[in-house]
Protein backbone atom coordinates (compact mmCIF):
# COMPACT_ATOMS: atom_id res chain seq x y z
CA UNK A 1 0.00 0.00 0.00
CA UNK A 2 1.24 3.22 -0.61
CA UNK A 3 0.04 6.35 1.43
CA UNK A 4 -0.72 4.14 4.43
CA UNK A 5 -0.43 7.13 7.06
CA UNK A 6 -3.25 8.69 5.73
CA UNK A 7 -6.90 8.97 6.78
CA UNK A 8 -7.72 5.45 4.61
CA UNK A 9 -4.65 4.11 4.50
CA UNK A 10 -4.14 3.86 8.31
CA UNK A 11 -7.58 1.96 8.57
CA UNK A 12 -7.59 -0.17 5.42
CA UNK A 13 -3.61 -1.41 6.16
CA UNK A 14 -5.02 -2.52 9.33
CA UNK A 15 -7.80 -4.67 7.77
CA UNK A 16 -5.65 -6.22 4.70
CA UNK A 17 -3.14 -7.21 7.38
CA UNK A 18 -6.31 -8.83 9.54
CA UNK A 19 -7.47 -10.78 5.92
CA UNK A 20 -3.65 -11.67 4.32
CA UNK A 21 -1.51 -11.73 7.27
CA UNK A 22 0.73 -9.41 8.89
CA UNK A 23 3.65 -11.11 6.44
CA UNK A 24 1.87 -10.59 3.17
CA UNK A 25 1.55 -6.75 3.68
CA UNK A 26 3.73 -3.55 2.90
CA UNK A 27 2.41 -0.58 3.96
CA UNK A 28 4.46 2.57 2.52
CA UNK A 29 4.32 6.89 3.22
CA UNK A 30 6.48 9.54 2.41
CA UNK A 31 7.32 9.36 5.91
CA UNK A 32 7.43 7.39 8.97
CA UNK A 33 3.80 6.63 10.34
CA UNK A 34 2.58 8.78 13.58
CA UNK A 35 1.60 5.81 15.36
CA UNK A 36 3.99 2.95 15.49
CA UNK A 37 2.48 -0.71 14.67
CA UNK A 38 4.07 -3.89 13.50
CA UNK A 39 3.15 -3.91 10.30
CA UNK A 40 6.41 -3.96 7.68
CA UNK A 41 6.67 -0.43 6.78
CA UNK A 42 8.89 0.98 3.85
CA UNK A 43 9.69 4.74 3.05
CA UNK A 44 7.93 5.41 -0.50
CA UNK A 45 8.16 8.41 -2.04
CA UNK A 46 5.66 8.35 -4.61
CA UNK A 47 7.80 10.35 -7.79
CA UNK A 48 10.26 7.44 -6.95
CA UNK A 49 9.78 5.15 -9.49
CA UNK A 50 12.48 3.01 -9.13
CA UNK A 51 11.91 2.71 -5.34
CA UNK A 52 8.32 1.58 -6.04
CA UNK A 53 10.07 -1.36 -8.86
CA UNK A 54 12.26 -2.46 -6.54
CA UNK A 55 9.58 -2.91 -3.45
CA UNK A 56 7.20 -5.02 -6.11
CA UNK A 57 10.03 -7.05 -7.15
CA UNK A 58 11.61 -7.57 -3.56
CA UNK A 59 8.47 -8.83 -1.81
CA UNK A 60 6.50 -9.92 -4.90
CA UNK A 61 4.14 -7.78 -4.54
CA UNK A 62 0.61 -8.79 -6.33
CA UNK A 63 -1.71 -6.35 -5.55
CA UNK A 64 -1.42 -2.36 -5.33
CA UNK A 65 -3.48 0.02 -3.24
CA UNK A 66 -2.80 3.10 -4.20
CA UNK A 67 -3.85 5.62 -1.52
CA UNK A 68 -0.95 8.94 -1.52
CA UNK A 69 -2.79 12.20 -2.26
CA UNK A 70 -2.85 16.05 -1.54
CA UNK A 71 -6.58 16.63 -0.66
CA UNK A 72 -8.93 19.19 -2.06
CA UNK A 73 -8.12 22.07 0.72
CA UNK A 74 -4.39 21.30 1.07
CA UNK A 75 -4.21 20.72 -2.80
CA UNK A 76 -5.14 25.07 -3.50
CA UNK A 77 -2.16 25.76 -1.85
CA UNK A 78 0.16 23.90 -4.15
CA UNK A 79 -1.34 23.33 -7.43
CA UNK A 80 1.68 21.75 -8.77
CA UNK A 81 3.09 19.46 -6.65
CA UNK A 82 -0.35 18.33 -5.77
CA UNK A 83 -0.95 17.51 -9.57
CA UNK A 84 2.79 15.81 -9.33
CA UNK A 85 2.29 13.84 -6.98
CA UNK A 86 -1.46 12.72 -7.86
CA UNK A 87 -0.79 12.32 -11.70
CA UNK A 88 2.81 11.33 -11.58
CA UNK A 89 2.10 9.02 -8.59
CA UNK A 90 -0.32 7.12 -9.87
CA UNK A 91 1.04 7.08 -13.76
CA UNK A 92 4.15 5.48 -12.12
CA UNK A 93 1.94 3.05 -10.38
CA UNK A 94 -0.21 1.61 -13.80
CA UNK A 95 3.06 1.49 -15.84
CA UNK A 96 4.87 -0.74 -12.77
CA UNK A 97 1.34 -2.71 -12.66
CA UNK A 98 1.54 -3.92 -16.26
CA UNK A 99 5.31 -3.67 -16.57
CA UNK A 100 5.52 -6.30 -13.33
CA UNK A 101 1.96 -8.27 -14.32
CA UNK A 102 0.30 -7.28 -10.85
CA UNK A 103 -2.74 -8.96 -10.46
CA UNK A 104 -5.31 -5.84 -9.01
CA UNK A 105 -4.79 -2.20 -8.37
CA UNK A 106 -7.01 -0.07 -6.48
CA UNK A 107 -7.20 3.77 -7.04
CA UNK A 108 -9.27 6.03 -5.09
CA UNK A 109 -11.20 8.64 -6.37
CA UNK A 110 -13.12 11.16 -5.26
CA UNK A 111 -16.28 13.49 -4.86
CA UNK A 112 -13.94 16.11 -5.67
CA UNK A 113 -14.22 15.16 -9.51
CA UNK A 114 -18.09 16.63 -9.49
CA UNK A 115 -18.56 20.50 -10.53
CA UNK A 116 -20.69 23.39 -11.01
CA UNK A 117 -22.40 21.44 -14.15
CA UNK A 118 -22.90 18.34 -12.64
CA UNK A 119 -26.49 17.20 -11.02
CA UNK A 120 -26.50 18.21 -7.89
CA UNK A 121 -28.85 15.71 -6.45
CA UNK A 122 -28.80 11.85 -7.11
CA UNK A 123 -25.48 12.57 -9.46
CA UNK A 124 -25.62 9.81 -12.11
CA UNK A 125 -22.55 7.72 -13.08
CA UNK A 126 -22.19 9.95 -15.77
CA UNK A 127 -22.21 13.04 -15.76
CA UNK A 128 -20.69 16.42 -17.05
CA UNK A 129 -17.86 16.40 -14.75
CA UNK A 130 -15.80 19.92 -14.67
CA UNK A 131 -13.91 19.94 -10.87
CA UNK A 132 -12.71 23.47 -9.82
CA UNK A 133 -9.58 22.04 -7.62
CA UNK A 134 -6.25 20.62 -8.74
CA UNK A 135 -7.50 17.59 -6.43
CA UNK A 136 -10.48 17.10 -8.43
CA UNK A 137 -8.94 17.24 -11.48
CA UNK A 138 -6.05 14.75 -10.50
CA UNK A 139 -8.63 12.66 -9.31
CA UNK A 140 -10.88 13.17 -12.60
CA UNK A 141 -8.03 12.66 -15.27
CA UNK A 142 -6.57 9.63 -12.52
CA UNK A 143 -9.77 7.71 -13.17
CA UNK A 144 -9.53 7.97 -17.02
CA UNK A 145 -5.66 6.80 -17.34
CA UNK A 146 -7.58 3.74 -15.11
CA UNK A 147 -9.61 2.87 -17.39
CA UNK A 148 -7.49 3.42 -20.18
CA UNK A 149 -4.74 1.07 -18.83
CA UNK A 150 -7.47 -1.67 -18.34
CA UNK A 151 -8.79 -1.22 -21.87
CA UNK A 152 -5.29 -1.06 -23.26
CA UNK A 153 -3.20 -3.16 -21.14
CA UNK A 154 -5.93 -5.55 -19.75
CA UNK A 155 -4.63 -4.26 -16.29
CA UNK A 156 -7.51 -4.75 -13.53
CA UNK A 157 -7.60 -1.61 -11.82
CA UNK A 158 -10.67 -0.60 -9.68
CA UNK A 159 -11.85 2.69 -8.17
CA UNK A 160 -14.13 4.51 -5.96
CA UNK A 161 -15.22 8.09 -5.79
CA UNK A 162 -15.43 8.32 -1.85
CA UNK A 163 -17.82 10.56 -0.13
CA UNK A 164 -16.10 12.55 2.94
CA UNK A 165 -14.60 9.32 4.82
CA UNK A 166 -15.52 9.61 8.83
CA UNK A 167 -14.02 7.79 11.01
CA UNK A 168 -12.37 7.66 14.87
CA UNK A 169 -9.42 5.76 13.88
CA UNK A 170 -7.37 8.43 12.53
CA UNK A 171 -7.58 12.22 11.49
CA UNK A 172 -8.25 13.59 7.51
CA UNK A 173 -5.50 16.07 6.75
CA UNK A 174 -5.78 18.94 3.88
CA UNK A 175 -9.66 17.90 2.95
CA UNK A 176 -12.90 19.76 3.03
CA UNK A 177 -14.80 17.53 4.22
CA UNK A 178 -12.77 17.61 7.31
CA UNK A 179 -14.76 19.09 9.22
CA UNK A 180 -17.22 16.32 9.39
CA UNK A 181 -14.38 14.52 11.43
CA UNK A 182 -13.01 17.61 13.25
CA UNK A 183 -16.67 18.06 15.12
CA UNK A 184 -16.50 14.87 16.93
CA UNK A 185 -13.48 15.80 18.50
CA UNK A 186 -14.23 19.27 19.51
CA UNK A 187 -17.49 18.00 20.61
CA UNK A 188 -15.96 15.81 23.00
CA UNK A 189 -12.42 17.71 24.11
CA UNK A 190 -13.79 20.91 24.03
CA UNK A 191 -17.42 21.25 23.77
CA UNK A 192 -17.49 23.89 21.59
CA UNK A 193 -16.64 23.69 17.31
CA UNK A 194 -15.89 26.56 14.54
CA UNK A 195 -17.19 25.08 11.83
CA UNK A 196 -15.38 26.37 8.58
CA UNK A 197 -18.53 25.58 6.37
CA UNK A 198 -21.57 27.35 6.26
CA UNK A 199 -24.64 25.42 8.32
CA UNK A 200 -26.35 24.56 5.10
CA UNK A 201 -23.54 23.20 3.02
CA UNK A 202 -25.09 19.69 2.49
CA UNK A 203 -22.22 16.89 1.16
CA UNK A 204 -22.09 13.26 0.85
CA UNK A 205 -20.37 11.35 3.45
CA UNK A 206 -19.55 7.73 4.12
CA UNK A 207 -18.70 6.20 8.10
CA UNK A 208 -15.43 4.48 7.86
CA UNK A 209 -16.55 1.02 8.48
CA UNK A 210 -18.75 1.28 5.20
CA UNK A 211 -15.67 2.83 2.85
CA UNK A 212 -13.59 0.30 3.89
CA UNK A 213 -15.88 -2.51 3.54
CA UNK A 214 -16.39 -0.93 0.52
CA UNK A 215 -12.95 -0.94 -0.70
CA UNK A 216 -12.93 -5.17 0.22
CA UNK A 217 -16.19 -5.54 -1.64
CA UNK A 218 -14.81 -3.80 -4.82
CA UNK A 219 -11.71 -5.90 -4.46
CA UNK A 220 -12.58 -9.52 -3.90
CA UNK A 221 -15.49 -9.07 -6.62
CA UNK A 222 -15.14 -11.49 -9.79
CA UNK A 223 -13.78 -9.37 -12.50
CA UNK A 224 -16.54 -10.31 -14.63
CA UNK A 225 -18.83 -8.16 -12.38
CA UNK A 226 -16.42 -5.02 -12.76
CA UNK A 227 -18.08 -3.12 -15.78
CA UNK A 228 -16.89 0.10 -14.75
CA UNK A 229 -13.23 1.38 -14.28
CA UNK A 230 -13.45 4.70 -13.76
CA UNK A 231 -14.43 5.32 -10.10
CA UNK A 232 -17.85 4.17 -8.90
CA UNK A 233 -20.76 6.60 -7.28
CA UNK A 234 -20.76 5.25 -3.97
CA UNK A 235 -23.78 6.87 -1.13
CA UNK A 236 -23.01 6.53 2.49
CA UNK A 237 -24.98 9.54 3.55
CA UNK A 238 -25.95 13.02 3.13
CA UNK A 239 -25.97 16.06 5.23
CA UNK A 240 -25.22 19.53 6.44
CA UNK A 241 -22.98 21.07 9.26
CA UNK A 242 -26.69 22.07 11.26
CA UNK A 243 -27.91 18.08 10.95
CA UNK A 244 -24.32 16.72 11.98
CA UNK A 245 -24.41 19.35 14.78
CA UNK A 246 -27.54 18.61 15.86
CA UNK A 247 -27.50 14.91 15.52
CA UNK A 248 -24.50 15.20 18.26
CA UNK A 249 -26.12 17.85 20.16
CA UNK A 250 -28.92 15.16 20.67
CA UNK A 251 -26.09 13.18 22.42
CA UNK A 252 -24.16 16.01 23.80
CA UNK A 253 -26.50 18.80 25.16
CA UNK A 254 -24.38 21.33 26.39
CA UNK A 255 -22.34 21.46 22.81
CA UNK A 256 -22.40 24.56 21.01
CA UNK A 257 -21.14 25.47 17.24
CA UNK A 258 -20.16 28.78 15.03
CA UNK A 259 -19.96 28.88 11.56
CA UNK A 260 -17.15 30.42 9.98
CA UNK A 261 -17.08 29.69 6.48
CA UNK A 262 -13.87 30.01 4.94
CA UNK A 263 -12.12 29.12 1.57
CA UNK A 264 -13.48 25.52 1.66
CA UNK A 265 -17.10 26.98 1.03
CA UNK A 266 -16.35 27.65 -2.28
CA UNK A 267 -15.16 24.26 -2.72
CA UNK A 268 -18.07 22.52 -0.67
CA UNK A 269 -20.93 24.58 -3.29
CA UNK A 270 -18.39 23.43 -6.41
CA UNK A 271 -19.21 19.47 -5.34
CA UNK A 272 -22.79 18.09 -5.22
CA UNK A 273 -25.09 17.17 -2.60
CA UNK A 274 -27.09 13.35 -2.59
CA UNK A 275 -25.18 10.55 -5.37
CA UNK A 276 -27.20 7.78 -7.58
CA UNK A 277 -24.63 5.09 -6.84
CA UNK A 278 -27.03 2.04 -8.69
CA UNK A 279 -23.98 1.03 -10.72
CA UNK A 280 -22.15 -0.20 -7.33
CA UNK A 281 -24.95 -1.70 -6.05
CA UNK A 282 -25.90 -3.54 -9.71
CA UNK A 283 -22.72 -4.89 -10.41
CA UNK A 284 -20.85 -5.33 -7.53
CA UNK A 285 -23.73 -5.62 -4.83
CA UNK A 286 -22.80 -2.31 -2.59
CA UNK A 287 -25.08 -1.83 0.17
CA UNK A 288 -24.81 1.19 2.65
CA UNK A 289 -25.14 0.06 6.57
CA UNK A 290 -24.23 3.74 8.67
CA UNK A 291 -26.90 6.50 8.36
CA UNK A 292 -26.50 10.09 10.21
CA UNK A 293 -27.96 8.47 13.80
CA UNK A 294 -26.16 5.59 13.64
CA UNK A 295 -22.52 6.86 12.66
CA UNK A 296 -23.02 9.38 15.28
CA UNK A 297 -23.14 6.77 18.46
CA UNK A 298 -20.46 5.00 16.70
CA UNK A 299 -18.03 7.93 16.81
CA UNK A 300 -19.03 9.49 20.02
CA UNK A 301 -18.88 5.23 21.72
CA UNK A 302 -15.39 4.97 20.39
CA UNK A 303 -14.09 8.28 20.63
CA UNK A 304 -14.99 8.39 24.56
CA UNK A 305 -13.10 5.11 24.99
N1 LIG B 1 -12.44 14.23 1.54
C1 LIG B 1 -11.91 14.81 0.35
C2 LIG B 1 -11.66 16.24 0.50
O1 LIG B 1 -12.39 16.87 1.22
C3 LIG B 1 -12.81 14.57 -0.80
O2 LIG B 1 -12.41 13.42 -1.42
O3 LIG B 1 -10.78 16.75 -0.13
Amino acid sequence: MLGSNGQIGTVLSEKLVEKFGIENVVCSDVREPKIKHSHYFEIIDVLDKTKISDIIQGFKITQIYHLAALLSAKGEQNPELTWKINMQGLLNVLDLAVQHKINKVFFPSSIAIYGPTTPKSHTPQYASFQPTTIYGISKIAGEMWCEYYHNKFGLDVRSIRYPGVIGWQSLPEGGTTDYAVEIFHAAIHTGHYNCFLAENTRLPMIYMDDAIRATLELMDAAPEKIKTRVGYNLVGMSFTPKEIYLSIKERIPEFTIEYKPDFRQKIAESWTETIDDSCARDEWGWKVNYNLSRMCDDMLRQLKK
